[in-house]
């Protein structure tokens, strides 16, 4: 497979969800490569030991910024916040997510409304609002600018008891396919990242008990890597064997047989 291999040595990355799991495993990995960070969440004093952690071990200068996300306007007040201090940011990594489990009808309709404004609006609207800055960062430094949207496995089929949770992440990998598209001349590396389970705090917020066969942080970090170091990065990493075979036979089978098991699993 030809290499290009990703270096946003000496640009500025931002990874929102950077509290906790994915999104700070992210973290590290962009520190190794010589990026400086924004990091974005809700708690401040993660991101903050988090900043120190990676100044120790990478020498990298970290900016955090507390935020909601969920906020109406979380994504203004962020980008007005860059721009004041004159920051840059070559790679977006969107992974400030959540799901919740439970039959729709019984579900909370404000929780539900809460993550379509994380997963789908903020995610949608930030990257709006950067990609400018991406492509920009992408012209001048080939090959060290990317666009990593966290999408799920939960993308590629419908899923009774996590309706809301799986067409949020539908979104979130179609979205980021049609912008692969759409900048696939500019230099600019995008892709959707689409893991199964992962051991993070994710299953407890959603409010699982259910124990699953996970993932990694650092499997999920390491195929994402793979793809951006790629000549060409996919438009999708699916992580797993397993799984990527899952998602493709989902596509050849009956929609009921796909519900019901999909229906089994929570
Ligand atoms: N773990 C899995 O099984 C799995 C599988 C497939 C896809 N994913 C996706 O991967 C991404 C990362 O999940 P994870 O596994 O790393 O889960 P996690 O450990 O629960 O991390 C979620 C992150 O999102 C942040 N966040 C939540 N609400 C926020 C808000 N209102 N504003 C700003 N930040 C907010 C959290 O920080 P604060 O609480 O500090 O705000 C935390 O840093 C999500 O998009 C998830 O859907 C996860």
């Amino acid at each position: 497979m030809p290499r290009a291999p990703y270096n946003p040595m000496g640009t500025t990355a931002l990874i929102t969800g950077a509290s906790s799991g994915i999104g700070a495993g992210y973290a590290h990995e962009l520190a190794q490569r010589g990026a400086d960070l924004v990091l974005v969440a809700r708690r401040q004093d993660r991101l903050e030991a988090l900043a120190v952690d990676l100044a120790e071990k990478y020498g990298t200068v970290s900016t955090v910024i507390p935020l909601d996300l969920t906020a109406g306007d979380a994504v203004p007040e962020l980008v007005a916040d860059l721009t004041n201090r004159n920051i840059a940011i070559g790679t977006l990594v969107n992974s400030a997510g959540f799901g919740t489990i439970g039959a729709f009808v019984h579900t909370d309709a404000a929780r539900q409304l809460e993550q379509l404004r994380l997963n789908v609006i903020a995610l949608t609207h930030l990257t709006h609002a950067l990609l400018p800055d991406l492509v920009d960062t992408a012209a001048r430094h080939p090959h060290a600018a990317a666009l990593v949207n966290l999408a799920s496995t939960a993308a590629f089929q419908p899923m009774p008891h996590m309706s809301v949770y799986a067409a949020s992440k539908a979104y979130v990998l179609s979205f980021t396919e049609s912008l692969w598209y759409e900048t696939r001349s500019t230099g600019l590396k995008v892709t959707a990242v689409c893991p199964g389970f992962v051991d993070t705090e994710f299953a407890s917020v959603a409010g699982s008990t259910t124990p699953y066969r996970s993932l990694t942080v650092e499997r999920v970090i390491h195929s994402t890597c793979s793809a951006l170091d790629r000549r060409v990065t996919p438009p999708q990493v699916i992580v797993g064997k397993r799984n990527a075979l899952l998602a493709r036979a989902v596509v050849l089978s009956p929609r009921r047989a796909v519900l019901s098991i999909a229906a089994r699993r929570h």
